[in-house]
């Protein structure tokens, strides 16, 4: 008999089915056994009566410990009690494997015991629907951006220079020589964009934050569409555009997920353009006048971005921030060059920065000055200087941040949740 996921059990209600899974609760009561069965698509409800199945059978039900793996044969019965709306009414039972004593029982545990054990740790409800989530937003952001005619092309990982500023560069040794772990893949889209129109990469970054913050990882995903001909308001238009159209996919295909996370709907629905907008001087005006006093000049942290996200019901656009807190690729507005046409996403409920970009430098003079006072070193951005001479147009992009993106659509506290094996600061295990 093939097995049937434990989520399509409601097309086989009455049939007698197969599932494969691991045992994720047991609870007896003499004549009868209640098993939680999980397989990887859902959890069901498996219900062992002593006079369904055969006496031997029935024995080792009740000794069988947590996760253990388990073959079961039942009836499928709909009871609008179960978690899925459906029961397993079982008929036989096969081990494939008792489970020696599991470390991640009911009771509550500890974020490093849990950290430790998070190759476990990933069974737990919690963990399935957060990376259940994960994954549809992930999907979803490449089918907008397909959708929208951008072409996915790759980027290295090994990188010969920084994107994002040297202080958190990860080297390491490339033979002779040494390498970085990429930051972004920005530059190298930049190239892609010349030749393909409309891209986007879609790979891990790094970034060596010396920062413990509920949101920085040391490795991170990051999904970054770049386009030739496109301005900052048509930047700022595709952001809008992916985030609500994943923000409504998870709510559409991914409601038990969000059930099981206890995730109020109601601030995900009210994520529909247009997002509002603000410039980084309003930005500044808002943060004084609730308190916070800030240096025109300096950027802002988390809890400068839970202030101003908070005066919105929806994620917030900043723009125009002064170029001394902004990379060295950034285009400076034409009218005002000491601010440029950068823009940050800052998501709601406190969650911040989910997407930064913007404009970058079509000028060659502009971009070498900029790569001077920048201290970086020009002869490792000959190729990128190269797409300044041949053919160089305005052209803009972003990255958004998938684990800071999924904290916010799951509503969590820390985006170590958010990722399989997280990378921090005090964590390479496992
Ligand atoms: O604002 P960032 O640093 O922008 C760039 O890397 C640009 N080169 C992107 C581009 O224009 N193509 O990072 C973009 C996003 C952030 O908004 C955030 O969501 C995420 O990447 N991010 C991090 N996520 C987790 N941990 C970290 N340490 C992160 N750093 C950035
Ligand atoms: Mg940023």
């Amino acid at each position: 008999m093939s097995a049937v996921p434990i989520e399509r059990l409601a097309a086989h209600a009455g049939e007698t089915v197969e599932i494969h899974g691991w045992l994720y609760n047991r609870r007896s009561s003499g004549a009868i056994h209640f098993l939680l069965v999980r397989d990887g698509t859902g959890l069901v409800q498996a219900v062992a009566a002593r006079a369904d199945v055969p006496p031997d059978v029935f024995a080792t039900i009740g000794t069988l410990t947590q996760e253990s793996s388990i073959v079961a044969q039942g009836a499928v019965r709909e009871d609008r009690r179960a978690p899925g709306g459906y029961e397993l009414s079982l008929r036989d039972l096969r081990v494939v494997q008792l489970a020696a004593p599991y470390p991640i029982t009911p009771k509550e545990h500890g974020v490093d015991f849990l950290m430790d054990h998070r190759h476990l740790w990933l069974r737990s409800s919690r963990q399935w629907a957060i990376l259940r989530v994960r994954a549809e937003v992930e999907r979803a952001m490449c089918d907008y951006l397909d959708e929208q005619g951008y072409l996915r092309v790759d980027t290295p990982i090994l990188t010969p220079a920084a994107c994002e500023g040297t202080s958190t560069l990860f080297e390491t040794p490339y033979f002779e020589t040494h390498a970085y772990l990429t930051q972004s893949g920005q530059l190298y889209s930049e190239a892609s964009a010349a030749a393909f129109g409309r891209v986007y990469c879609f790979s891990p970054a790094f970034r060596a934050e010396k920062s413990k913050t509920r949101r920085h990882l040391t490795e991170f995903w990051m999904i970054e569409p770049e386009a030739a001909y496109l301005d900052l308001d048509g930047c700022i238009a595709l952001a809008e555009g992916l985030v609500a159209s994943v923000v409504a996919r998870v709510l559409e295909r991914r409601e038990p997920e969000l059930r099981a996370l206890e995730r109020d709907r109601v601030p995900l629905e009210r994520v529909r353009p247009p997002f509002p907008r603000i410039t980084y001087d309003d930005a500044v005006e808002r943060l004084r006048a609730a308190g916070h006093p800030i240096a025109w000049g300096d950027d802002f942290g988390g809890d400068e971005e839970t202030v101003l996200a908070n005066a919105f019901d929806r994620p917030v656009f900043v723009t125009h921030y002064p170029a001394q807190c902004k990379a060295f690729y950034m285009q400076p507005d034409p009218g005002r060059p000491e601010v440029v046409l950068g823009v940050d996403l800052l998501a709601p409920e406190g969650y911040g920065e989910i997407v930064g970009g913007g404009q970058r430098i079509h000028d060659l003079a502009l971009l070498e000055r900029r790569l001077e006072e920048h201290r970086l070193p020009k002869d490792q951005y000959a190729w990128y200087l190269d797409l300044r001479r041949y053919g160089s147009v305005p052209h803009s992009g972003f990255g958004i941040g998938v684990e800071r993106t999924v904290a916010w659509i799951c509503g969590l506290e820390h985006v170590r949740e958010t990722i399989p094996f997280p990378r921090l600061l005090n964590r390479l295990y496992p």
